[in-house]
């Protein structure tokens, strides 16, 4: 008997002998969640609409923002005439060294036992990281366990990996803050050696962060397992506003020694450099001849995947943290998303309030980073954009970095309307 796939190419050749595609059977897949609201979002001519959807950060003018750092990184590079020749098949060296710092500091010692390799931005340092630990994770059952919930494209990334997902809970909606002692209970019950991820800062969707005494239990509870901390940082000093508060849990896990940890880490939204795609995936080693083989490791996993980075976002990021004028810029312009990014909270807040709306709103301000999980309903979430021209995810998050003082009174009154009974 000929199985599925054997039917299935069988009746795709016949296709072709008979002149129809041959690839008639590919089905329509559905829309990304997010790009579909951008969509909708575009096609809405209203001139109040706002895109909550989008997690890209926006000025007070609601326009997208080029770090002046940024841009001065990129003036000086460009007067520097460089080639465009390839890099190591782990990038731009000055970048991975830099990059490697501003995540661990001190924690690691030197970094003289830290494997890094550039990626394609926060996602590519996933889908890399999947990849090295499906081929070398010791532990038995190769199943990465993520928050629920968490960023949409975790489980895709590590499925696509080869690595089975399973979760940990994370939100508690009764509270729309931290389900620690559900947390607690689930790391402490996986199989020992399982793969956590953990949200360093800033979780996405929720914007709850545990606080630094709940972190050490949470590690306490990783380490007892004997689990590999698997940390993605894509917020570095973009929820606090200072870059080492933000690192706080991933150094202490390295410091304290007693677990794996391995990091995803994106340039996207602390440098702004989003579509250029700038990230890296390091692992921890025990000296340096242990990082020696596991860098090995990561080229053959990079050289079929993509051969070598692109060099141009690296060479910026680079240039912006080498530098000590530009990485000083740089950290305040950081602080100053952050900042805004913590205003709006307040603001939405206290408009909320001053609406008259009688549900409690403090989660808005005690949430950190680009997004809010406001605990609408999906139902709430339609009609906000149906009635209001409001566009956000179905599961209620809204992307803070959209709303400015010129549209925040718009908002509250909307949530309000779709809010009060
Ligand atoms: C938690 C988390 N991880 C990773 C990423 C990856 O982003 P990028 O691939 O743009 O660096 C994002 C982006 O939204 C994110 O929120």
């Amino acid at each position: 008997m000929l199985s599925s796939a054997a039917m299935k190419r069988s009746a795709q050749f016949a296709a072709l002998r008979r002149g129809v595609s041959s690839w008639a059977h590919v089905e329509m897949g559905p829309p990304d969640a997010i790009l579909g609201i951008t969509e909708a979002f575009k096609r809405d001519a209203d001139p109040r609409k706002m895109n909550l959807g989008a997690g890209a950060y926006r000025t007070d003018a609601g326009k997208p923002y080029v770090l002046s750092a940024v841009r001065r990184a990129e003036a000086a590079l460009l007067a520097q005439g460089l080639d465009k020749e390839y890099q190591a098949i782990t990038g731009v060296g000055a970048f991975t060294r830099a990059a490697a710092e501003l995540a661990y500091a001190g924690a690691a010692g030197d970094l003289g036992r830290v494997a890094v390799t550039q990626t394609i931005s926060g996602t590519g340092a996933l889908r890399v990281g999947g990849e090295f630990l499906r081929r070398f994770h010791g532990g038995g059952e190769r199943t990465v366990y993520v928050p629920a919930p968490t960023w949409g494209n975790h489980a895709a990334v590590f499925r696509d990996c080869g690595l089975k997902v399973g979760q940990y809970r994370y939100f508690d909606a009764q509270t729309n803050g931290l389900a620690l002692g559900a947390m607690l209970e689930d790391l402490r019950a996986l199989p020992r050696g399982s793969i956590v991820l953990l949200h360093a800062c800033a979780h996405n969707p929720t914007g709850v962060d545990p606080t630094a005494a709940q972190w050490a239990e949470i590690q306490q509870a990783v380490e007892a397992g004997e689990h590999v901390a698997f940390f993605d940082m894509a917020y570095q000093g973009f929820a606090s506003g200072d870059a080492d508060r933000d690192a706080g849990a991933l150094r202490a896990f390295v410091a304290a020694g007693r677990a794996p940890v391995v990091l995803a880490q994106s340039f996207a939204k602390n440098m702004g450099l989003y579509g250029e795609r700038v990230g890296t995936f390091s692992v921890v080693g025990a000296d340096a001849q242990e990082r020696a083989r596991i860098e090995s490791q990561l080229k053959i996993i990079v050289r079929p995947m993509y051969s070598n980075p692109p060099v141009h976002g690296a060479r910026l990021a680079a240039e912006v943290l080498t530098n000590p004028e530009l990485r000083a810029e740089w950290l305040g312009e950081v602080k100053g998303m952050a900042d805004r990014i913590i205003a709006m909270r307040a603001a939405l807040r206290a408009r909320l309030e001053d609406a008259g709306s009688a549900r409690p709103w403090q989660h808005i301000t005690d949430q950190i980073g680009m997004f809010c999980y406001t605990g609408l309903t999906p139902e709430q979430v339609d009609r906000l954009a149906r009635d209001f021209h409001v566009y956000l995810t179905r599961d209620g998050r809204v992307s803070i970095a959209g709303i400015t003082s010129g549209n925040v009174q718009y908002l509250a009154e909307s949530i309000h309307s779709v809010t009060k009974a």
